[in-house]
């Protein structure tokens, strides 16, 4: 059981290997999840709103995402290892560097950040000093009260043809992995053949080339609503390991996400 890194993900692609994500927080879960098959963990920011109760992910600190980095760490043999970079923790390039260092300290694989154009000297900076970088575009929930709530982005063809500029940018500027969340179908379709470093989508449809959603959407525990885009695989397994084999099995068959999880 070798470790994923960037490089397998890559080949993932080349091979049209679907491949799946998981958020996760702690070591248990993320022992389960990495032991069950998983490829990629991510300490998301999602931990203000799964795990703190907050509203959206602003009041994440970047102690918060270390301290759970550290756990999920030592729970893990095989998954790459992701941490979310919290809000402003990356304002300007030597913010980002001082804050990306003490998470990769703390255990990630890689660091992953919200934006597009701005982000290019941030991207191509933490890159060249060894901090491998996943970019995040679409609907990018530190943007919230930017985009005036939860949205789906690039429905026109002006933002799309921008998050489809944004990508190839970010790529050219050292980004090794995308996260693209809530963005057409159609869209995700194009930006993950223009690229070649691995799409990851979340409400973008099946074409990308790895699926991610939240623990607490996949278990059905997250308070309030499961967001449509996701799926409650607990309900259908009645067991944790279970659930996270099904997610891991949908994913490779394309069966997940199917059209009632996926924006038009
Ligand atoms: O914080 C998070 O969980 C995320 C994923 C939903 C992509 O950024
Ligand atoms: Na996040």
């Amino acid at each position: 059981m070798s470790k994923i890194t960037s490089s397998t993900l890559l080949k993932f692609k080349k091979e049209g290997k679907k491949f799946t994500s998981l958020t996760a927080y702690d070591a248990s879960f993320a022992n389960a999840f990495d032991s069950e098959g998983v490829d990629v963990l991510l300490v998301g920011d999602s931990m203000g709103m799964v795990l703190q109760g907050h509203s959206d992910t602003l009041p994440v600190s970047v102690d918060d995402i270390a301290y759970h980095t550290r756990c999920v760490s030592r729970g893990i043999e095989r998954a790459l290892l992701i941490a979310d970079m919290p809000f402003m923790s990356y304002a300007t390039p030597e913010q980002a560097m001082t804050n990306a260092a003490i998470l990769m300290k703390a255990g990630a694989n890689m660091v992953k950040i919200e934006g597009g154009h701005w982000l290019l000297e941030t991207v191509t900076k933490l890159t060249e000093r060894g901090i491998p970088v996943c970019a995040h575009l679409g609907l990018t929930p530190q943007s919230v009260h930017v985009f005036g709530g939860f949205k789906v982005q690039g429905r026109d063809t002006d933002n799309a043809q921008r998050i489809l500029d944004e990508a190839k940018a970010i790529e050219a500027a050292g980004a090794q992995l995308l996260v693209v969340e809530c963005i057409p179908a159609t869209l995700a379709k194009t930006i993950t053949e223009a690229l070649t470093i691995p799409v990851i989508g979340i409400g973008a449809g099946s074409d990308t080339d790895g699926q991610i959603l939240v623990m607490h959407d996949v278990l059905g525990i997250s308070s309030g609503y499961i967001p449509r885009f996701s799926k409650n695989y607990l309900k259908q397994t009645g067991e944790i390991r279970s659930a996270i084999r099904a997610y891991i099995d949908e994913v490779a068959e394309g069966t997940f996400p199917s059209p009632e999880h996926t924006f038009s």
